[in-house]
């Protein structure tokens, strides 16, 4: 199987070009959704069958994951977007520290390897520096299905107690509804002797396409989607094909770059009702929106101020404040902008401020008052989402923008610059070669427009 080659591990370091204030036109094509993807892969190690994943994106958080897979001794194969995965051969117990640091969703795998194998050690996660994003929940949750769940040095150890064969089903009541504390207790709870309830449960689609999985690999999971979980104990899981479900922040991101840069487009495929909290504030800020089969197609009118407030499913999603904010700070008029999941997830606003942003922080509130025109500039990404709303904020901009940290992009959107080029955008990526490991500053060595793969070969 190819593998995407990280932009932090080769010796790479590109940078986006982003010719600013162009209209683009066409159909953008949304990937799989990398959150569904992750925790379906994790799920894999359930079963000893073999289970087939379609859809599944081109990412290095999916690298990183299929690569701890390998090391717990299952075999995987790529083909286009399926992943076949053989977990027959699941033999090792411990994550590799060096690939969960960077990726906390790598933590998923804790509930599974616990059900089948009695004995899980997972390093504390990593992933995107957006908080404190503790794992007490998912904790909580694995010593009440009976689990003995200790932390040494950073590393958790979780086992199953005295002779016994499998955990014991529970009644788990979240303090806040975790989406990835949800998917471990689910995960761990399929294969538990018993009926397992789930309270305050996360209710994101991503759970529904997780417990859909499942559910064809002969779990007996009811009511995921909704902040109440039941799940019936199994034996034993089989294999299954499975498709996952559209990338609802992908596509929620495309339909911002239509609306930042006052543009039509048509963004599919999309499970509409996914979006439904972006579709309401893209509407009540001036776009037409209009359902065309599984796509959406969206023109912008004259872009005015809006409020939002993130919350859980089906609130405002985390993941679109900062491509949102992006946005507001083009419109017309004053909006306020509250972050209620995550503490440290403001990184991009004095990068919007060097494009000429008007934006006062105070806390987890940023207050917006668009400007005529965003000025391009040398910005950085500091975090997988607000790579994306510099980059959204250097479509409107006047003149250019050069956009590095990519390796937060390349994280979480698949084919970013090729889409966008697609529908009118001028964006390059450029590599620059690291000449020497102790020199700091790059040197440029290439000039062309390739990919980083065919770069680095
Ligand atoms: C998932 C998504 C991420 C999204 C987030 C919220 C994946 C791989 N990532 O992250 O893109 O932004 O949901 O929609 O699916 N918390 C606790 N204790 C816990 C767990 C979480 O206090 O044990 C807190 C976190 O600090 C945060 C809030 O709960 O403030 C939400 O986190 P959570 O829903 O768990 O997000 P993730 O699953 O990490």
């Amino acid at each position: 199987m190819g593998s995407v080659v990280s932009t932090q591990e080769s010796n790479f370091a590109p940078h986006l070009e982003v010719e600013g204030s162009r209209p683009l036109s066409g159909y953008i094509q949304v990937s799989g959704a990398k959150n569904s993807a992750l925790a379906l892969m994790a799920a894999s190690l359930l079963t000893e069958k073999t289970v087939e994943i379609k859809n599944i994106p081109s990412l290095t958080d999916i690298d990183v994951m299929r690569r701890i897979l390998l090391e717990l001794g299952i075999k995987i194969k790529r083909e286009k977007n399926t992943l076949l995965i053989d977990p027959e051969k699941l033999r090792h117990i411990e994550l590799p520290q060096r690939l969960v640091h960077r990726l906390r969703a790598s933590f998923f795998c804790i509930g599974p390897l616990l059900a089948r194998l009695g004995r899980a050690k997972v390093p504390l996660p990593g992933g995107c520096q957006i908080g404190l994003r503790p794992v007490d929940e998912h904790i909580q949750g694995l010593k009440a299905l009976g689990a003995k769940v200790d932390l040494e040095k950073d590393m958790i150890i979780a086992s199953l107690t005295g002779n016994k064969k499998r955990l014991t089903a529970a009644k788990i009541v979240l303090n806040c509804p975790s989406v990835g504390a949800t998917e471990t207790i689910l995960m761990a709870a399929v294969l538990a002797e018993g009926t397992t309830k789930i309270y305050n449960s996360a209710k994101e689609p991503e759970i529904q396409d997780l417990a859909n999985m499942l559910n064809s690999m002969g779990a007996r999971i009811a009511g995921a989607g909704t902040s109440e979980i039941t799940i019936n104990g199994v034996q034993k899981l089989n294999g299954c094909v499975h498709s996952a479900i559209p990338d609802r922040i992908e596509a929620g991101t495309y339909l911002i770059a239509a609306a930042i840069t006052r543009s039509p487009l048509l963004i599919g495929p999309v499970i509409s009702s996914h979006l439904n909290a972006l579709l309401r504030k893209l509407r009540d800020c001036g776009c037409d929106i209009k359902e065309e089969g599984n796509s959406i197609r969206i023109i912008p009118g004259e872009i005015k101020g809006v409020d939002i407030k993130t919350d859980p499913f089906p609130g405002f999603p985390t993941d679109l404040q900062a491509p949102f904010m992006a946005l507001m700070t083009t419109a017309k008029g004053k909006s306020e902008i509250n972050e209620t999941i995550f503490e440290n997830r403001m990184q991009h606003v004095g990068e919007l401020q060097k494009m000429g942003a008007s934006i006062k922080l105070k806390g987890s509130k940023a207050l917006i008052k668009g400007v005529a025109e965003l000025k391009g500039n040398d910005l950085t990404a500091g975090d997988l989402r607000a790579s994306a709303a510099i980059i959204l904020a250097s479509l409107s901009a006047k003149g250019t923008s050069k956009i590095k940290g990519l390796h937060h992009l390349d994280r979480g959107y698949e084919n970013f610059e090729e889409k966008l080029s697609k529908v009118g955008c001028n964006i390059y990526r450029r590599n620059e070669l690291l000449i020497h490991k102790n020199i700091s500053s790059c040197e440029l060595a290439t000039q062309n427009n390739l990919p980083i793969k065919q770069a680095a070969a």
